[in-house]
């Protein structure tokens, strides 16, 4: 969510519209919320605010403890929020390095266990090190690469090597080698520890961001992989420590298509509801996360021919991929009036967007796509700048806007 000012309007209920321009407002105005708890371990693109989150989540949570679920949890931004206030919560995403981020940011087991984490992830780190410099000094063959399961060796490393130079790639698979074998003994820890690994990937990479594929050069030294890697475990420890001292059970999280969340989350049973879906063609989750699912051997299959509202899916005839977003959008609603308690809300964080050159107006959208169960109670919305000559052609006199909106069952 961009920290832009812009023009606020409102409407609804006006306690309810009243937080939700607090929560728009507190991008720009909040300068501490994100460097809380776990927020600052990994980046996501189009990531919730946390400062955002932490109002929402109080507006819905709304004094009580009951579970509350993010069904497009990416990097589980409301799920911390939610945690941290000790609710129980549910996370559902189709990205598995969204599930592998969400559940590494809110995990909080006993302390001797997150102690466990720590030793680990610098004996892990001080290996490494300690391997290349031996390989160094004796000029031995280096370790032969991994060969993650459901990858084509050859085209995986053909498709890595153009991002990593030769020395940092080896430090790296040997981190990831060693994560391999913990993993036969204790998986938990070995993908909490994988969630470590995933967070400083790009930084050791050529690729100059999550959402920026263009390449660039960056100057990694010997064994800086591996000393990150310890870094960022300590980062993560240290969130979790202050998000656990408010006890609340470990979230429960599911890599699944919101479509089939009734498999999930019994009819009638959610609290409240907090998430940002996609923003109609504006990223590809799949090709974001491409380099990431490759080196850690995610499989992503599910995420590249179901996710929804992608940049690619509107790459064709504009007029049928925006009707496939309504239609979309109407099971996402549908399934989330579904979900809720009567009376219980959802507030939704969601951007207006071009595609084509045509202007996509999300709260338009989410009016056409509401089913009768689910009122309308409130909404805000953010004006925000249009950038370049065809976001200002689409969007003409009418601005571009981020909104949020609650949606309040029946
Ligand atoms: C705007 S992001 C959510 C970001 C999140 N609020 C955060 O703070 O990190 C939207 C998410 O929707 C997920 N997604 C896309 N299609 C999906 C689908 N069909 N079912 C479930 N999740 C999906 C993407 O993987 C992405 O993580």
């Amino acid at each position: 969510m961009p920290r832009t000012a812009g023009r606020i309007h409102r409407d609804g209920l006006t306690a309810t519209a009243t937080a939700l321009v607090a929560a728009l407002e507190a991008a720009q105005k909040d300068r501490e919320t994100a460097e809380t708890l776990t927020h600052p371990f990994h980046t996501y693109p189009a990531r919730l605010h946390p400062a955002t989150a932490r109002i929402l989540v109080e507006l819905i949570g709304d004094g009580a403890r009951g579970p509350l679920l993010d069904p497009f949890c990416g990097s589980g931004t409301s799920l911390v929020e939610a945690r941290a206030n000790g609710h129980a919560t549910i996370g559902v995403d189709l990205n598995p390095l969204a599930i592998l981020v969400a559940r590494a940011k809110t995990w909080t087991p006993p302390p001797r266990r997150r102690r466990t984490l720590v030793d680990t992830g610098h004996a892990i780190a001080a290996a490494a090190l300690a391997a290349g410099k031996a390989a160094r000094r004796s000029a031995a063959d280096p370790a032969p690469l991994r060969k993650p399961v459901g990858f084509d060796p050859n085209a995986r490393n053909r498709r890595l090597a153009a991002w990593f130079a030769p020395h940092v790639r080896r430090e790296l698979e040997d981190l990831a080698a060693r994560l391999d074998e913990l993993r036969d003994d204790d998986a938990e820890l070995a993908d909490i520890l994988t969630a470590c690994l995933s967070a400083i990937l790009y930084k050791v990479s050529s690729r100059t961001s999550d959402t920026d594929s263009t390449w660039t050069n960056r100057n990694i030294a010997r064994g800086q992989a591996a000393r990150l890697f310890a870094q960022r475990v300590d980062l993560l420890a240290a969130g979790l420590t202050d998000l656990a001292k408010l006890h609340a059970p470990l979230p429960v999280f599911h890599e699944l298509d919101i479509r089939k969340l009734p498999t999930v989350v019994p009819d009638g049973s959610i609290h409240g509801i907090v998430p940002s879906p996609p923003y109609a063609g504006t990223y590809d989750y799949a090709e974001h996360q491409r380099l990431r699912f490759d080196f850690l051997g995610l499989r992503h299959r599910a995420l590249d021919e179901g996710e929804v509202g992608s940049r690619r899916g509107f790459e064709e005839d504009f007029e049928s991929a925006h009707r496939s977003w309504q239609k979309a959008l109407t099971g996402i609603l549908a399934r989330i009036a579904r979900a809720l308690a009567e009376g219980r809300a959802a507030a939704l964080v969601i951007g207006d967007s071009v595609a084509q050159g045509r202007a996509i107006y999300a709260l338009d959208d989410i009016r056409d796509a509401l089913p009768g169960d689910l009122a309308l109670e409130a909404w805000a919305s953010q004006e925000r700048p249009m950038l370049g000559t065809v976001e200002r052609r689409a969007f003409g006199p009418r601005p571009k806007a981020e909104h949020i909106v609650v949606l309040r069952r029946t």
